[in-house]
């Protein structure tokens, strides 16, 4: 079996990771294509390195730009690249303008695509990943999805026959890794002076929080009134935005910092008191780490980590202080992102299903 994974963000790095070591142990032959998407040596190079990701075969370096001319510039050139290689699936990962290209390009080629990480949902039509998700959903072939909730949003959109419930990839990366830094210090606090349980590690990247400067500067005084250090791992985005709107990321109790690599992030996590940010992987990881988590969105498609009490919506970020403040909550040993084993599962049902092409 051939297996050809596109890939672009840094979360999907972190997905790839499991993956292909489970392609390898399994003997399967696997290209790994990166669309360039993310470019920053911190959100890319970093991730292969540390979590021992082959290099990729092919890169496409389309970088940044409006969705259109991003998405569009992966899709002019993915054709020849899947047309070359014919693997027996195309795997997209997510929700990222990389997923939804190499979806659209595969599945016009008549070569089968799985999606991993299939029937999240935020049912909020105006972020970019709920288009991305939906689209690539009902263009894919096998619907990989990590939890029962997911594969519930995908029946109800008709694609019950198409879904398998595997687990979640990026439990399988978080427990190695976690158990990997068990022993480690924390970077941040000894470059920062931090006590272990005496700050929060806060990430805002989301556009819906990013781009409008009113937005974005409520949530930077709300993070900076906590009564603790919040440490901002700014990504690039929220920096550019910060500096034109001539925001402060460095004010009362916040300390912006570069962002971390994989394993010295998980075990700033570890150390920390709570987390608060609007990225959707971190909810999970803090979940996993039971870590409280204050969640700087009106929705959130991980509602398991809101139902077991370890993750609370804030809209206005004005109540940021009190919630990090909040008790912890009572402990579960609940699972519902699976049990640290969904790449096998992933491979062994792509490999079922390989054949001769449709
Ligand atoms: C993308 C994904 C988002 C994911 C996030 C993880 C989409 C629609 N969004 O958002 O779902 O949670 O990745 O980080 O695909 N930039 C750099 N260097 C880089 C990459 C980006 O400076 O290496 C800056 C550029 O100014 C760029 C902006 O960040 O315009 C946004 O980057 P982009 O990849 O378009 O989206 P993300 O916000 O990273």
């Amino acid at each position: 079996m051939k297996i050809l994974s596109v890939v672009g963000a840094r979360p999907q790095f972190v997905k790839l990771s499991p993956i292909a070591d489970a392609a390898g142990r399994a003997g399967v032959e696997h290209v790994i294509v990166h669309t360039g998407q993310h470019y920053d040596p911190m959100l890319s190079d970093v991730f292969f390195t540390e979590l021992g990701i082959p290099a990729p075969d092919v890169h496409l370096g389309v970088g940044s730009g409006s969705h259109g001319v991003q998405t569009g510039a992966m899709l002019s050139v993915l054709d020849a690249i899947i047309d070359e290689h014919r693997p027996d699936w195309v795997l997209v990962y997510g929700d990222t303008n990389s997923t939804l290209a190499a979806a659209v390009s595969a599945v016009k080629l008549h070569v089968p695509v799985a999606h991993l990480e299939a029937g999240l949902r935020s049912f909020n039509r105006m972020m970019p990943e709920e288009h991305n998700r939906v689209l690539t959903d009902h263009a894919a072939d096998l619907l990989l999805a990590p939890t029962l909730v997911a594969a519930g949003h995908l029946a109800d959109e008709g694609l019950s026959a198409r879904t398998v419930v595997v687990g979640d990839v990026m439990t399988d990366v978080l427990y190695r890794v976690r158990d990997e830094v068990a022993t480690r210090r924390s970077v941040l606090l000894d470059e920062l002076g931090l006590e272990p349980g005496g700050y929060a590690v806060a990430t805002i990247h989301r556009a819906e929080n990013t781009d409008d400067p009113v937005r974005l500067r409520s949530i930077i005084e709300g993070l900076a009134a906590a009564e603790l250090p919040v440490v901002l791992l700014a990504h690039p985005r929220l920096r550019a935005r910060a500096d034109v709107a001539g925001i402060d990321l460095d004010s009362g109790n916040l300390i912006s910092h570069a962002p971390l690599a994989y394993h010295d992030l998980i075990a700033a996590v570890m150390a920390s008191r709570g987390v608060v940010t609007d990225s959707g992987g971190l909810q999970k990881e803090a979940f996993l780490l039971r870590v409280p988590c204050t969640t700087i969105r009106t929705e959130t498609e991980w509602v398991e980590t809101v139902e077991l009490g370890w993750n609370e919506l804030v809209e206005d970020a004005a109540d940021v202080p009190r919630l990090l403040a909040r008790p912890r909550p009572a402990a579960t040993d609940a699972t519902p992102y699976g049990d640290g084993h969904a790449a096998e599962r992933v491979i062994s049902e792509l490999s079922e299903r390989a054949g001769p092409a449709r």
